[in-house]
């Protein structure tokens, strides 16, 4: 295939080469001809001179002595010389007095004297020869002219020789050229096949090629084609996110379409359900995770396997020999496969090196990361555990995994060694940090390498995906390109994409649910609390990034600037334990329940707190009534990668009622733009965006509420993985493609 291409290709260099040479060929050979005559003919004439010149004397003296049989004897002796033909002498009157045997008969004195045949080569009857005249003169008067005569065949001989030897060397000129034409364009050839393998491999469409490896002649234009080849990507990635209305259907009809038969591999540390030991039974709930929250839907809508630890205390015994569960437990969609740690390995990978190194090293919220090498080796152990476990799911030798999180950093390069052909989705679900934050973590190349293992690696935001190229550029030797944002090293390549994080919408409770002002009535009821209180709610995991601290000191100082609402208004705040093994948790566990007495001491009026805590595990059905009994819903993370409690509380609300007062350091802060964005750390700007949320109009409330809701049901969950897997499905197709351009070149 590849030699036929090249031979085409050459022949179309050769053939107008072979042309041109011809041409070339005829015109300079006629031109070479009158060359090598005109240098004949002035060598003649030189020569005819000299030989003139050397019979003067003894010429003039015969003539004096009027001795004819020497005369003739002299010229018939100076012809021995080859070249010379025949000798003449013509009176000035143009009669022909002596002459060799040899003289031309239809050379007339006439003729060679006014030099019509002279000095010049003449075609005779007999041949052609060089005809010259010589003026003698005799004291006694006597005039005439030598006439010589040169046989000139020998230049036709030679003529011809300077032509066959022209002819010839255009021949092995026209020769070497094709040959090093047929070498060059070989080499071409192979040059522009590299380079569009490379791009088809993905190196130049979405992975970045090596400069060196393509002829630098040929740069532009590959430089154009990957142009070309990026805008149609974007274009139909575009195309797709307009035109595609994401739903569970949708996602599924995307899997078989596009991935055909792919089972999808799910990995997290958390599980979607945990069965736990409760009064002599085994009762099941779902975490506090917005992880789980986004990805439960997907794995419903897809099926496959999700493999994660298995840290409930029943869970060994709902598990089968291999121990996988169905799940959702009413209603079995998908494999759970729980993977089992001992204290030790939880309390290295997960409690010491994840959530006391990477947690607070990616979150800034001024908490020291702690680095411990006996953590490092259990996060490596377990990573390995994890990566096993995908490899015996897997039902093919190229699987879609989906892995979860910064539990899972070395997962992708672990996986990838194993199943080098699975297509490994990565996603971060927390914040990336600049490489000077990143590079105090001693093992920072060796999870950077782990992470380029992913064929897609996913951020929420785009400034996440900067910050991650950046980090690679200062830590590890790569190749990359921001414009399509691609890293390559050693062969695999990754993209580097944004894909910000969503909800199921419709959402699961919709249209099972009593109207919004029913369940407000209950919920104050069960709080104790009057049915006219303003409430506002904040719903968050335990921890110090969440800037609970900081939302229950702007709850206090919106009662200390508006004192009219003391006693009229109340906060509740839903804080499921997390992480509590952890001194730092521990800690700020501690704080948050001091600052509540604090405050509620200050502000609580008969029976009516400022502030409710209900540190514990609330079910998302309960969370979702809270959400739809509250004026206004706090986020004010300190820093979050999207966190989706706002999505939820938006999604809540059918009424289109209710206020969400947003930190600007939160992910969903880049969607959620009818949001009041505040500056947690700023405490009376918050104080007075809660302010604003409550004494909101209607109208204003209203607008704000559906233009949110069109976003997030829009940008939902599905449009999420959907796009992850779109982009997945490309990346095989591109694969494939160039495995065959492999396989034929
Ligand atoms: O936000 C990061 C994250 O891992 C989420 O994905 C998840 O919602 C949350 O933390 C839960 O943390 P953990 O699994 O430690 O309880």
């Amino acid at each position: 295939m590849n030699g036929f291409r090249s031979l085409k290709l050459s022949l179309r260099f050769i053939l107008p080469l072979a042309i041109a040479m011809g041409l070339l060929a005829y015109a300079v050979v006629p031109l070479v001809d009158n060359l090598t005559l005109r240098w004949f003919v002035r060598d003649m004439d030189i020569r005819s001179s000299l030989i003139a010149n050397t019979l003067h004397e003894p010429l003039v003296e015969l003539l004096q002595q009027g001795n004819k049989s020497r005369i003739n004897s002299l010229l018939l002796r100076s012809i021995q010389d080859e070249r010379l033909l025949a000798l003449g002498f013509c009176s000035d009157k143009g009669d022909l007095l002596y002459r060799t045997p040899t003289f031309p008969k239809s050379i007339s004195c006439s003729s060679a004297i006014n030099n019509k045949v002279g000095n010049q080569i003449t075609r005779l009857p007999e041949g052609a020869v060089h005809v010259a005249s010589h003026q003698i003169a005799t004291d006694s008067g006597l005039k005439g002219q030598l006439i010589l005569v040169h046989d000139t065949s020998f230049i036709e001989l030679r003529s011809a020789d300077t032509r066959k030897y022209i002819i010839l060397l255009f021949i092995v000129l026209g020769l070497v050229t094709s040959l090093i034409t047929v070498f060059v364009a070989h080499l071409s050839w192979r040059g522009w096949m590299d380079g569009v393998r490379a791009m088809l491999k993905g190196e130049g469409f979405l992975k970045p090629f090596s400069h060196q490896d393509v002829n630098s002649e040929l740069q532009p234009l590959v430089g154009d084609l990957k142009t070309l080849l990026r805008s149609l990507d974007a274009e139909r990635r575009l195309a797709d996110d307009s035109t595609i209305t994401w739903s569970p259907e949708t996602l599924k009809i995307l899997l078989h379409k596009q991935l055909v038969g792919e089972r999808i591999i799910v990995v997290s540390n958390r599980e979607p359900y945990i069965h736990s030991k409760k009064d002599g039974g085994i009762e099941v709930h779902r975490p506090a995770s917005g992880l789980v929250t986004a990805v439960e839907p997907v794995m419903r809508a897809c099926s496959g396997t999700w493999i994660a630890h298995g840290s409930g205390t029943a869970d060994r015994e709902t598990v089968d020999a291999n121990d996988r569960v169905m799940v959702p437990p009413d209603k079995p969609e998908y494999n759970l496969r729980r993977i089992w740690m001992s204290e030790e390995e939880e309390k290295g990978y997960y409690y010491g090196f994840a959530n006391e190194g990477l947690w607070p090293l990616c979150h800034i919220a001024h908490v020291r990361p702690i680095f411990r090498t006996s953590d490092w080796e259990q996060y490596v152990k377990i990573n390995q555990r994890f990566a096993d476990a995908v490899a015996k799911e897997a039902d093919s030798d190229n699987p879609v995994v989906l892995v979860q999180d910064y539990h899972f950093a070395l997962l992708p390069g672990m996986i990838r060694k194993l199943l080098p052909k699975a297509t490994i989705i990565t996603f971060w679900h927390i914040p990336w940090p600049n490489p000077e934050s990143f590079g105090i973590c001693p093992w920072r190349e060796e999870l950077l390498k782990g992470m380029l293992g992913s064929t897609i690696l996913g951020f929420h935001t785009p400034y996440h995906c900067k910050n991650f190229l950046e980090t690679v550029d200062r830590y590890l030797e790569t190749r990359i390109e921001h414009a399509s944002s691609t890293i390559s090293r050693r062969g695999q390549f990754t993209l580097v994409e944004s894909y910000p994080i969503s909800i199921q919408w419709p959402p699961p409770w919709q249209g099972k649910v009593p109207p919004v002002e029913q369940t407000r009535k209950e919920i104050l009821e069960k709080l104790g609390l009057p049915s006219d209180q303003m409430l506002a709610v904040g719903v968050d995991r335990m921890d110090y990034t969440k800037g609970i601290l900081e939302r229950f000191s702007a709850v206090e100082r919106m009662l200390e600037l508006h004192p009219e609402l003391v006693g009229r208004f109340t906060f509740v705040q839903i804080a499921a334990p997390s992480r509590s093994a952890l001194e730092e948790y521990q800690t700020f566990e501690a704080r948050v329940h001091a600052l509540e007495k604090r405050i509620n001491a200050r502000f609580a009026r008969d029976g009516r707190p400022a502030i409710i805590l209900k540190a514990e595990h609330h079910e998302p059905e309960e969370v979702n009534r809270y959400y739809r009994s509250a004026q206004v819903c706090m986020v004010t993370s300190l820093h979050d990668g999207m966190n989706l409690v706002a999505k939820e509380y938006v999604a809540s609300r059918d009424d289109e009622r209710g206020v969400l007062v947003l930190s600007q350091f939160t992910g969903a802060a880049h969607e959620l733009h009818e949001a009041l964005i505040v500056n947690p750390y700023h405490v009376e700007q918050t104080a007075e965006a809660l302010y604003q949320g409550l004494t909101m109009p209607e109208y204003e409330q209203q607008e704000r509420m559906r233009s949110m809701r069109a976003l997030v049901s829009d940008f939902n969950v599905y449009r999420w993985a959907g796009r992850m897997l779109l982009d997945a499905a490309r990346v095989r197709q591109r694969e494939k493609l160039a495995t065959r351009i492999r396989r034929d070149s």
